[in-house]
């Protein structure tokens, strides 16, 4: 576990049902070495008792500005000093309510008064939880982008089971995840990427039949914009080329939208004299109608054939003119003879790394938050990586792809 000791964490707790998950998350705080601070809301005091979040911080979990009188070690002024003292401000769930009150600088309970007296320079992370619904209404999404503008990081809710019995986008994601996203903002970051040009593909393309259907795939986009995300944190310049998907830019990332496989091509060609990283995590489809019927294909007779032509292959193409300086990582998405295929790919499509996911593992592949890949490297090295979230993935992945710098680096002096 990574070790956090000597770190102040303040952390608010607003009242939603997810807040059941927080006495987890201030365990690994505590057993990570680090200072916990919980200051709650007094609807949080619904979801989850203050005595527990006490107990398991070894410190008052501050509901009141005002202090208890007959307490003579406590004073009004607690909160600025809190201010002072936190490395970092978490929120987390944060429900709408919350969000709305620190967008627009209230300070009539302790979170929302300790959130103000926060030092400018100091993370603060918001964890957005609520039904779906509430998470997409303007108001919501308006006063995240404020909160957004006003320096803190919104950490987006996850999709999956809500509280509602629906299913939807609004879930605070578990504990450990949480925990992750607060040691990146603690701990510094190294700029390794800095001053690379880094391309990414990601999402699914879509290849049309007629002028309302199109033939595509299951991608969601996710290891892709994970990838896009770690790159620009690391100080790349990051192009990322999708296919359709909802996934929100991530910060300091270009985005470049695309539909087909040949328009993908098209845009990502564009960068292939000048990138230094090429990361292919696009599923593009391999195939395309030979012809798109313009309007609407009408279901006169019994069977449709549709003709189907290959698409160009992007990975491919930019080994055919990779220069020596250039890195290029792949991805191969297997069911059977997984191993051989992707070394056969990295061979065929001239990668420094491929990365092996096997689609029928439980918790790796499309659509979830988690994978776990096997890297294959040009001199035939192979590692297993563990089952992580893409982002830890997508750092281990960089990790390796600065080895190859620093060695064109050598050979180049
Ligand atoms: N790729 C690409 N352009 C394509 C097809 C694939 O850039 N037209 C890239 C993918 O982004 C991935 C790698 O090539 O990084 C391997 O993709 P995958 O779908 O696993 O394999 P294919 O080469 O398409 O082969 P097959 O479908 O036969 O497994």
């Amino acid at each position: 576990m990574t070790d956090l000791s000597g770190k102040h964490i303040l952390l608010g707790v607003s009242g939603g049902i997810a807040a059941y998950k927080i006495p987890n998350l201030v365990r690994l705080f505590k057993k990570s070495g680090a200072e916990v601070q919980v200051v709650m809301t007094q609807s949080a005091a619904q979801f989850v008792s203050p005595l527990t979040l006490a107990t398991l911080s070894g410190r008052s979990a501050l509901t009141e500005i005002f202090p208890d009188a007959t307490n003579t070690q406590s004073a009004w002024t607690t909160h600025i000093h809190l201010g002072e003292w936190a490395d970092c401000f978490v929120l987390a769930p944060a429900t709408a309510s919350t969000i709305a009150k620190l967008a627009n600088g209230y300070s009539d309970d302790m979170l929302s008064v300790c959130f103000l007296t926060m030092r400018p320079n100091k993370p603060k992370l918001i964890f957005p939880s609520m039904d779906g619904e509430m998470f997409d209404a303007p108001a919501v999404q308006r006063n995240l982008k404020t909160l957004e503008q006003d320096g803190c990081v919104i950490v987006e809710p996850e999709i999956g089971e809500l509280a509602s019995g629906l299913i939807g986008k609004g879930r605070l994601p578990e504990p450990e995840k949480i925990f992750e996203r607060v040691v990146e903002a603690l701990l510094p970051k190294e700029k390794t990427l800095a001053g690379k040009q880094v391309v990414v593909t990601a999402g699914a393309t879509r290849e049309k039949i007629d002028s309302v259907r199109f033939i595509s795939n299951y991608s969601s986009g996710k290891m892709g914009f994970a990838l896009a995300a770690v790159a620009a944190e690391l100080g790349a310049e990051v192009i990322l080329i999708t296919g359709k998907t909802h996934l929100q830019t991530p910060p300091n990332v270009h985005r470049i939208e695309v539909e087909s496989a040949e328009e993908m091509f098209r845009e990502t060609q564009r960068y292939f004299p000048t990138l230094d990283l090429f990361v292919a995590a696009a599923a593009v489809a391999d195939y395309r109608p030979a012809e798109v019927y313009a309007g609407k294909l009408k279901k006169s007779s019994e069977s449709l054939p549709l003709h189907l032509v290959k698409n160009p292959d992007i990975l491919l193409e930019f080994g055919k003119q990779k220069k020596p300086h250039q890195v290029s990582i792949g991805f191969a998405l297997e069911i059977q003879d997984a191993l051989e295929n992707a070394k056969a790919k990295l061979v065929l499509k001239n990668c420094d790394i491929i990365a092996l996911n096997l689609a029928q593992e439980a918790g790796a592949g499309f659509e979830v938050d988690t994978n776990r890949l096997t890297l294959i490297f040009r001199d035939g090295t192979i590692e297993q990586l563990p089952l992580q979230t893409k982002r830890a993935a997508a750092k281990m992945i960089f990790k390796k792809a600065n080895f190859f710098f620093q060695k064109s680096s050598l050979t180049s002096l």
